[in-house]
Formats: structure tokens, sequence, C-alpha cells
């Protein structure tokens, strides 16, 4: 496996969980017994990444900092950085290019939770020799998502939340990428909805041909909306 850093992205204002989040970061609500933010850390490592950056808002960056500490905790060591604004998943991973250091990096959004093991997929994007890979997971309602588009099997698109999904595939929140990712970055112009988008960034290397995909075994949900908040605490006793 390659050396690779974490890199937890924990920031956004939380509006579709209002007012669960008037007061609180989303990723410190809890799902089952532990703050949300816990379950896709748990995951990173587990996969053996220890150098873990955690991005969140200025708002709330002392709650998370004093909520995760400095990761003896969990097995790891964080840094912190702090995104100004709600700019988007792209931009605040764009905070990333310093501590990564030019290693690659593995992405987990922090609302998602799922029980998939990533050591495997990390060996696999190692073995596939692209600069990047995400993983997908069959939904029933896609248009909420990153959604991929297959053509006889072979993946020829991804769409930010298209209105008519081509299929039921969502991208998850789960991306790894080579140090190739901040200057596809630092090309981005914000979408409709303001932000840098990290389908457009997958979009990129998937032009470029330097993108793995795999699909997430076990069960997967974000925790964004009150819905798969719910979904979330439900499942998360069976993962
Ligand atoms: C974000 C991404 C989307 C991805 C999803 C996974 O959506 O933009 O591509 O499928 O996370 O949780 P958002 O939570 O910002 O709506």
């Amino acid at each position: 496996m390659r050396a690779t850093r974490g890199v937890v992205l924990a920031g956004g204002s939380g509006s579709r969980l209002f007012p669960l989040t008037k007061t609180t970061n989303k990723h410190l609500l809890p799902v089952g017994d532990v703050p949300m933010v816990y379950h896709p850390i748990r995951r990173l490592v587990e996969a053996g990444i220890d150098e873990l950056l955690v991005v969140t808002g200025a708002h709330h960056v002392g709650a998370i900092v004093s909520q995760l500490g400095s990761g003896a905790e969990f097995g790891c060591r964080f840094t912190y950085k702090v995104q100004d604004r709600a700019g988007g998943i792209a931009e605040a991973l764009g905070l990333a290019e310093d501590f990564a250091d030019g290693l690659p990096i593995a992405v987990v959004l922090g609302d998602n939770v799922f029980g998939c093991a990533l050591a495997p997929h990390l060996e696999a994007w190692a073995q596939s020799g692209k600069g990047s890979m995400i993983l997908v997971k069959e939904v029933g309602d896609p248009e909420r998502f990153g959604v991929a588009h297959f053509e006889a099997g072979r993946l020829v698109g991804i769409y930010e939340k298209p209105q008519s999904p081509p299929s039921r595939f969502a991208v998850t929140g789960v991306y790894f990428y080579d140090a190739g990712v901040y200057d596809i970055i630092r090309t981005l112009t914000p979408s409709a909805r303001g932000e840098l988008e990290i389908s457009e960034v997958n979009s990129r290397y998937l032009l470029d041909d330097n993108l793995h995909w795999a699909e997430m075994s076990g069960e997967w949900s974000d925790a964004g909306t009150h819905e798969s908040y719910r979904r979330a605490n439900n499942m998360v006793d069976r993962i």
C-alpha cells in the first residue's frame, strides 16, 4: 500500500439538518453512541492511516478540537485547518496541500457512515496505477448525490445532483487522490450552488483516464439530511 495521509472534511453549515445544527457542527451530532465524525475517522485509522487532517468551519472549530483532541484516543495524530466559508468540498480539500506534502491522500466526508473496510480499496487503487479512486454505492435517491454514469460497464461520466440520474449509483464521500488534485482544484469555478464541487474534480480525472472506481460493500449512508441522519442512526449497529 502507498504511504497515505487522511483528510476528514467536517465543515459546511449543516443547513439541511436545521435546527439540530443551530448551535452544533453537524459532524458532532450523535450517530449511534458516538459523534457522527468518529465513524469515518475510525475507518481511516483501521486502514492504517494515522496522520489525519480535519478541515472544519471557523464557527465550530473549538468544539471539534475539544471533541477529537490530539488523536491519541483514535490511534492517530490530528492536524486541524479552518475553512473560512462554506465554499464546497473541493475548496476544503484544497486546504490539504501542505499537510499532504506530496503524498497520496484518502479523503472522507465527515457525514458518511459505512461498514466497508478501506484497506483493500487502497491496495486496489495502488495496483490500478491511477491518480484517483472513487467508491460507488447503489441508492434509492441518487438525485441527492454525485451520480456515476455507466455505459456497458464502463464509467463514462459523473454528475452532481442530476435531475434525471443516469444510474442509481451514488458516488460516496470516500475518495483517494494523488498530489495532482490541487492543480485541478485551482482551475475550478463555483457551481450553481456557489461551491467548488468534488464531482468536478472526479470528472477531470475521469476525462484524463486517470480514475479508478469500485463498488462499496456493506451498508453506506450520508447523514446530512433529517431522513439520512435517521437512516445512519438505524444502520450503525449493523456495521
Ligand atoms: C456531497 C458530494 C456528492 C456526494 C455526497 C456523498 O454531497 O457533493 O457528490 O455524492 O457528498 O455523501 P453533499 O453532501 O454536499 O450534498
